[in-house]
């Protein structure tokens, strides 16, 4: 239950490194050749303890947010499908780009300074989650998304997946006019963190540090639906290049992915099932403090984020689409495509 950050970032022995696209990757193969996540040695058996422990403590089971909480990636796959055989692949570039470049953004984690959370909860908290977040929870996840000295990470597994299923195509496409387009760069979006939901008396860092936590925690687990989309349609051969070694990439993403949404699930249940103290002493109950600051990241992740991002993505549709003189046309069929609207 107990663990130093550097076994909490070891790794597993791999017979062989993962290479993409000429990058030496983090994570490997096994002597079966099956891939293995890095920095899961240690960390992802403490998860499973942690979480046991939490259970048979408390009698209650862990934090869950269904992935059909949101609907699937948009574009879906059928409109990806359309805008490569239409000759429009750049939305699709440029979606690849944001979501190796929000990755990367993930890493910022890792900056969060929880130091020792003992005096803001009653009970006690050795051999937690909530312990270890920043003795080498926060410090993989970190390493995981943004890369970690030779070893790329996520951010630019994205890229490279990008760059084996469309044949470099970064010289093609201005990245930094694109991200701009895309709304990168303006607010931080709806829902934001520096404003307090929770009483005064709580402290304000463990309100911003469980207020990331959940904010992130929704990301992760709504990326799965990404995922799904993007291996649907980097697996086809005939479509893209790299013989489906693009969507091998982003399954090897998305076995990285499992344990940032153990140990966040498992940390947040370990806080909702305690009793948080004040400055002053008052108690809060724990399940209050977390309902408060997640119902406030579900509102704005099926609400105010959501409608951006779609409309960034549409914004770059658009503006590939209507550099064609039958522009309209395969913007059309692009709407067409949509699903149905959820009743
Ligand atoms: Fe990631
Ligand atoms: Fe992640």
């Amino acid at each position: 239950m107990t663990f130093t950050e550097a076994e909490l970032l070891g790794n597993h022995r791999v017979a062989e490194p993962l290479i993409a696209g000429g990058v030496r990757c983090h994570g490997g193969f096994d002597d079966d050749g099956a891939y293995v996540s890095p920095r899961t040695l240690h960390r992802v058996p403490a998860i499973d303890a942690w979480l046991a422990q939490n259970s048979a403590t408390f009698g209650t089971s862990a934090i869950e947010v269904p992935l059909d909480t949101w609907p699937v990636h948009f574009p879906n796959e059928a409109q990806a499908r359309h805008l490569i055989t239409s000759g429009v692949p750049e939305p699709l570039i440029a979606t690849l780009t944001r979501i190796g470049t929000v990755e990367g953004f993930g890493a910022n984690i890792r900056y969060l300074e929880p130091g020792d959370l003992q005096p803001h909860f009653d009970e006690d908290i050795r051999g937690t989650a909530i312990d270890h977040l920043g003795k080498g929870l926060f410090e993989a996840h970190g390493r995981d998304e943004a890369g970690w000295e030779e070893e790329a990470g996520h951010k630019d597994m994205w890229f490279a997946a990008r760059d084996l299923a469309f044949e470099s195509p970064t010289a093609k496409v201005d990245i930094e006019a694109m991200l701009e387009r895309m709304g990168f760069g303006a607010s931080g979006g709806a829902g934001s963190i520096a404003e307090r939901v929770l009483p005064d008396d709580v402290d304000h860092n463990l309100e911003i540090i469980a207020g990331l936590m959940v904010r992130v925690l929704l990301i992760e687990v709504q990326a799965f639906h990404t995922f799904a989309w993007a291996e649907a349609w980097l697996s086809d051969a005939d479509l893209v290049a790299g013989d489906g070694r693009a969507a091998d990439l982003v399954s090897y993403i998305r076995a990285d992915e499992t344990p940032h949404v153990g140990y966040l699930k498992t940390a947040l249940t370990e806080m909702r099932d305690r009793t948080w103290l004040g400055s002053g002493g008052r108690k809060h109950a724990g399940a209050d403090m977390i309902g408060r600051i997640w119902d406030r990241a579900l509102d704005a992740s099926l609400g105010e984020n959501r409608r951006q991002s779609r409309q960034a993505i549409l914004n770059e549709v658009e503006h590939w689409c209507l550099r064609r003189p039958d522009g309209q046309d395969v913007l059309a069929e692009f709407h067409h495509l949509a699903d149905a609207p959820a009743a």
